[in-house]
């Protein structure tokens, strides 16, 4: 097996700029998880193994027009396969913690009835962690809904909610006693408003009211699954993850920005965190969306379920955006993933628009911007998190560039270094202004299925090479897992003769504890 580490840069002096030692780095808290994340349908392949059926991403792939280059997640990084040696590489690169998410498909493949031999797969990973001294954290739904539970009406039917608690149990049944954190839903916005009003993924209705009722039975089935397992076992740690955006005024001045961004924050932010922690929907939300029919879904004692206590919030953070009410000279995400028509996802945001603001952008054309996450963080403890006693916890940040291998598959990607350590600056500075973050996953540990994009964006710190299945750990890999090692966060810009990437670059990744230090990488 080859872990291709080879490289010239890797071989760049590691002393080049030695003064660097000297620059200033800013100590992360040894309590502070830091971890990598992943999704199954992103990793897996295996489609059809083991009595796994369809789920809405496999239906919707193999739609022609649907993913750029017709991809699809029959093989992606064939993690079905190879957990074992990409949980070797994890611990060889540090990760303290692992967040993965379980496919319903596998486990209940007619929406229904259980499927033993995918809770088995489940149940090796998990061992497979443990062994290696990482901490699981289980996502049960990552946006891979059962097709057969699609044909039955999907989210916008309320019985899907029940069937997500039926899956739930069954999971918990096998790995209760070895996974403490559970995740719910992974970004139900993208869910709901992504997959049922833009159309821009599964299952590809464009629909602003099938998105609304969507948003609410997922939240339910979030409620449901939360009490339930409570139910069960009071000591687990349960939790959501959602996407959020910081909307700003272009002009905070002019009442229509203004009015702009609080259309956007409340379409994408508050529509899940007034319910969660206030067991309301926003009034001005309800009054944006009420030709829409929203309250049709909403039954008595839907939003008390919805509030359900929870223990950690999940921040997924990528970019925020200013807005306005006209629109910009130049538009960002000017080139839509395919040539497939969709909507905007915002239910009733009709003539708000984007303006790029100078920043740079990463290659999906996001802006990188990461003070937006310290205001972020220190919002949601301020006036969600905090007040109900629940800690958060970033559960995604990343950023996909245009990497460019050398022959050894070996990826020098200075720009997701340095955006990495911004980030992870701003949460620690949340962190100093008070608020509990418990700790970072990256997005992604390998390059994946990037949904609607399919292979064409690559987040990962590790490189795949899609067509031998190698894994190349990329230099943000290397740095990340350096931060890991000494708990010293590296301060200001990462430039050619930033010596502790260098450092890291030329040490690679840990063989201590290593049985088999030739090993790492999968076979291709
Ligand atoms: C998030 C998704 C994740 C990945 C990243 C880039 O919205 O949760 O699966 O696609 O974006």
């Amino acid at each position: 097996m080859t872990l291709n580490l080879t490289s010239s840069d890797r071989h760049a002096n590691p002393l080049a700029g030695e003064g660097d030692s000297l620059a200033r780095s800013r100590r992360v808290p040894d309590d502070f998880v830091l971890g990598v994340a992943t999704a199954a349908y992103q990793i897996e392949g295996a489609r059809h193994e083991d009595g796994r059926a369809d789920s809405i991403w496999d239906t919707f792939s193999h739609t022609p027009g649907a993913v750029v280059g017709g991809d699809t997640g029959d093989v992606a990084c064939d993690h079905y396969h190879r957990y074992a040696d990409d949980v070797a590489l994890m611990k060889r690169l540090g990760v303290q913690s692992y967040r993965f998410s379980t496919s319903w498909s596998r486990i209940c493949p007619d929406g229904r009835s259980v499927n033993a031999a995918g809770l088995d797969f489940y149940e090796r990973l998990v061992d497979q962690l443990i062994g290696a001294g990482i901490t699981p954290w289980l996502t049960l739904y990552h946006w891979d809904l059962p097709q057969v539970l699609e044909d039955r009406g999907g989210w916008p039917v309320r019985e899907t909610a029940d069937r997500f608690v039926d899956y739930a149990l069954a999971v918990h049944d096998r790995l209760g006693d070895r996974v403490a954190t559970w995740t719910t839903l992974n970004e139900p916005w993208c869910s709901a408003f992504v997959g049922y009003t833009s159309g821009e993924h599964a299952p590809g209705r464009q629909s602003p009211s099938d998105g609304l009722a969507a948003a609410h039975h997922l939240m339910l089935g979030h409620g449901k699954v939360v009490t339930a397992l409570r139910d069960r076992d009071p000591s687990l740690r349960l939790g959501l993850t959602l996407n959020f955006t910081v909307a700003d005024p272009v002009n905070p001045t002019d009442p229509r920005d203004v009015e702009a961004a609080r259309r956007i924050d409340g379409q994408m932010n508050r529509i899940f965190l007034d319910p969660v922690f206030r067991g309301e929907y926003p009034a001005d939300v309800l009054e944006d969306v009420r030709a829409l029919g929203l309250d049709r879904h909403v039954k008595d004692g839907d939003l008390a379920t919805i509030a359900a206590p929870i223990d950690v919030l999940g921040v997924n953070y990528y970019n925020g955006g200013a807005v306005s009410h006209v629109a910009p000279p130049t538009v960002l995400n000017a080139t839509p993933a395919t040539e497939r028509p969709t909507l905007s996802p915002f239910p009733a945001a009709d003539g708000v628009h984007w303006h790029p603001r100078g920043l740079p952008v990463t290659a999906m054309d996001w802006e990188v911007q990461p003070e937006g996450l310290t205001r972020l963080l220190v919002r949601l403890h301020d006036e969600y998190a905090g007040p109900a006693g629940t800690v958060l916890h970033v559960t995604e940040n990343g950023a996909a560039f245009d990497d460019e291998p050398d022959d050894t598959g070996f990826v020098d990607d200075r720009d997701r270094v340095g955006y990495v350590r911004s980030h992870l600056a701003s949460v620690l500075d949340a962190i100093d202004a008070g608020v509990p973050v418990q700790g970072y996953f990256y997005w992604s540990f390998l390059d994946n299925f990037e949904w609607a994009w399919g292979y064409a964006k690559r987040f990962g710190i590790v490189r795949v090479d899609y067509d031998t299945q190698v894994r190349t750990p990329k230099a943000s890999a290397l740095d990340y897992a350096r931060i890991s090692r000494t708990r010293q966060l590296p301060v200001g810009a990462v430039d050619t003769g930033d010596a502790r990437l260098q450092a890291s670059v030329a040490a690679g990744p840990s063989d201590e504890d290593d049985e088999d230090s030739s090993s790492g990488g999968s076979d291709a």
